[in-house]
């Protein structure tokens, strides 16, 4: 569903969709290696209107709304409701929902595969067998579906979230994950650069609502048993399923393209 923000220009979707994918991530490459978050949202808005769409996770890449929406473009936003969320959270969805008039496009995982997983597994298989299974089915299968419709996504991944994954990350790149047709697919990392406190400064600049589980000491917010507050000192990302190595804190979301 697009935004109910004011539609200050249309989006450009006039350019055919037969141009060379890793040629065009390189030129924007040089364009918005020093952009601001804004600004990239705003080119990518501009580039690709309603063939992209922001992911949102329920956490501070809310942020990413707040600029999307003083780009004055119409903007899509999708969440990946994988059914053991916090209440927090779906309350919070619906806050946002509220704030920036707008409607969430929620993603739901295949019940039969939900199903099949539980009654086999139980509901916490993933404290004994790891979580790709369940994350396969509740987050990547429902992402899959929702990047088949779309060229272009936007993310609210940061380098400084995982320093054994993500610190490389670009603001904008080839996705693994294939797109509308099973054409290529980018995706704009607006967030890469910044800091966690540049978020939270923007975020109370911005007065911008954010998830009351974020003063409960929880910096990363995932599903409610995979996501645990941080002690002081403590690096965010072990917070997320906590009794697994730090290399394996990926849950498929986000693939490496090539
Ligand atoms: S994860 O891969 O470990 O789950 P993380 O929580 O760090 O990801 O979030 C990074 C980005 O992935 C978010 O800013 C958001 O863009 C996307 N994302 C993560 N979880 C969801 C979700 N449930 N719905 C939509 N997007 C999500
Ligand atoms: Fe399942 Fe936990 Fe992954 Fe959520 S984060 S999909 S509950 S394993």
């Amino acid at each position: 569903m697009t935004s109910a923000a004011a539609s200050v220009s249309p989006p450009d979707n006039t350019q055919p969709n037969t141009e060379d994918p890793d040629a065009l991530v390189l030129e924007l490459q040089r364009e918005l290696a020093e952009a601001s978050p804004m600004r990239i949202i705003d080119r990518a808005l501009e580039r690709f209107g309603d063939e992209l769409a922001i992911s949102f996770s329920g956490a501070e890449d809310v942020l990413l709304i707040e600029y999307a929406k003083e780009t004055g473009r119409r903007f899509r936003v999708f969440s990946l409701d994988t059914g053991r969320l916090h209440p927090e959270t779906y309350r919070y969805f619906a806050e946002v929902e509220r704030h920036y008039g707008i409607r969430i496009e929620y993603r739901f995982p295949d019940t039969v595969a939900v199903e099949r997983l539980v009654r086999d597994k139980g509901m916490f298989s993933f404290l004994t067998d790891g979580h790709r299974e369940c994350c396969q089915i509740r987050k990547v299968a429902p992402l899959r579906r929702q990047l088949a419709t779309l060229r272009a996504w936007v993310t609210g991944q940061r380098r400084d979230q995982s320093p054994g994954t993500r610190s490389a990350l670009p603001v904008v790149q080839r996705d693994a994950h294939p797109g509308r047709d099973g054409g290529p697919l980018l995706k704009f990392n607006p967030l890469a650069a910044r800091s966690s406190a540049d978020v939270w400064d923007a975020i109370r600049a911005f007065e911008v609502p954010f998830n009351p589980l974020h003063s409960r000491g929880m910096i990363s917010i995932g599903c409610e048993p995979c996501t645990r507050a941080v002690l002081p000192g403590q690096h965010e990302r072990e917070g997320r399923w906590w009794w697994e190595d730090a290399a394996k804190k990926e849950c498929g979301l986000h693939v490496k393209s090539g």
